[in-house]
């Protein structure tokens, strides 16, 4: 058993991120939910609403924690001590991009491993974009937020415009 690292975006955390997040939490000693401030994208929410949306969705794990993270994901797992990272794979498209995200991060970092749990069925169309979009034309995202989440997200989501990048 050991810590690993569930690196993202996160803009909005979805039920697909919330079932890997718990699955990792089940199976390892500690989760450390990095929510990454990537330059080369413009969230919707900030990094403040970001991390809001995933203490609640996950409150009651007692051993997760939730943080915000700026750079390298090599460099800061190994700031932590920390030798694994969990992402949550859903169909082949996302295999490329995930792939050579892992192997970069090997190259940075050789002591970090990556590993990959598979979405469950319900989640494999899910994806913060997909939210986004709904969310953009009307539509209903209950299905693809989690529950205790879904009005603020709505809300925040019909006041503040939506940027449907990642
Ligand atoms: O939810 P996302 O947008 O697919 O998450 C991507 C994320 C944040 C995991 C990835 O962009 C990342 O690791 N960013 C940190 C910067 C970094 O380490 N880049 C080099 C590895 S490709």
């Amino acid at each position: 058993m050991q810590t690993v690292i569930c690196p993202g975006s996160f803009d909005p955390v979805t039920r697909g991120h919330v079932d890997i997040i718990k699955r990792a939490a089940k199976t390892f000693e500690k989760v450390i939910v990095a929510v990454f401030i990537n330059k080369a994208k413009v969230p919707c929410f900030t990094i403040e609403e970001r991390i809001h949306f995933l203490e609640k969705a996950l409150e009651g794990i007692d051993n997760i924690e939730v943080v915000s993270c700026e750079g390298l994901l090599a460099d800061y797992a190994r700031e932590r001590h920390v030798t694994a990272v969990v992402k949550g794979l859903r169909a082949m498209s996302d295999f490329e991009y995930e792939f050579q995200m892992a192997l970069t991060n090997k190259m940075l970092n050789p002591e970090l491993e990556t590993l990959f749990f598979s979405s469950a069925a319900e989640n494999m169309y899910v994806s913060s974009s997909i939210v986004k979009s709904v969310a953009s034309f009307g539509g209903d995202i209950r299905d693809f937020v989690p529950e205790c989440i879904h009005d603020e997200i709505r809300d925040r989501l019909c006041r503040g415009g939506v940027n449907n990048e990642g």
